[in-house]
């Protein structure tokens, strides 16, 4: 069963993602490949959010979740934006609408994702966009140019270390706003959705 859903998911990215290599087999995770950085503000239709509205956030990221190795615990600033604007308030139970960032800084992305903001005034919603590693401001070895420097230092690149990482800054918001009781709608495009 297990294994039947991780092939599932394997064949999602390879299917879908590009950036991808298809060189790997299928019992290991896919690697990512850098690709250039880009503004998403030249390719998104913007939706109507005032910059103010948006509160950007440092969480302290472990480099790699899946080992005990002393350098496993090095940390690396991750970006988080929080949009308060609808947010029903600490202990309410009002949901948290997450957007897990794929392979661009996560700077524009209040302003072009508009399923959140047009469904959180009707679910009390906090809005949080969260930055992939490796992009953006969420860079580990300081910078992008180290992390992408040699085989040790790129390895941290996956899907898994992602979305291990998306857990940690979602259990972070939900302690530090009162949140527990807040069930959690996380949302993507692309490679970021599957
Ligand atoms: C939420 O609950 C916590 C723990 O019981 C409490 O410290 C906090 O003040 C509460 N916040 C609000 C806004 O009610
Ligand atoms: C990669 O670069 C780091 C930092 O300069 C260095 O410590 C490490 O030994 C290098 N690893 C490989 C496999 O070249």
């Amino acid at each position: 069963m297990k294994h039947h859903s991780l092939l599932f998911l394997l064949l999602i990215f390879l299917t879908y993602s590009p950036s991808f290599s298809t060189t790997q087999s299928w019992t290991t995770i896919p690697r990512m490949s850098p690709i250039p950085e880009w503004d998403p503000s030249l390719h998104d239709h913007p939706v109507a959010v005032d910059a103010e509205e948006i509160k950007s956030f440092f969480f302290k990221q472990t480099l790699d979740h899946f080992n005990y190795k002393p350098e496993s615990y090095t940390t690396f600033p991750q970006r988080y934006l929080i949009n308060f604007k609808y947010w029903g308030g600490a202990n309410s139970s009002a949901p948290i609408f997450a957007y897990l960032g794929a392979e661009s800084p996560i700077d524009n992305f209040p302003n072009s994702i508009g399923f959140l903001t047009d469904n959180a005034a009707s679910c009390n919603a906090l809005l949080v966009y969260i930055e992939h590693r490796y992009y953006g401001k969420s860079v580990p070895f300081e910078s992008r140019e180290e992390a992408l420097k040699n085989a040790s230092t790129i390895g941290y690149f996956n899907s898994a270390q992602a979305l291990a990482d998306y857990a940690a800054v979602l259990k972070h918001i939900k302690n530090t706003l009162h949140a527990q009781n807040s069930p959690v709608i996380v949302i993507g495009g692309s490679y970021g959705g599957s």
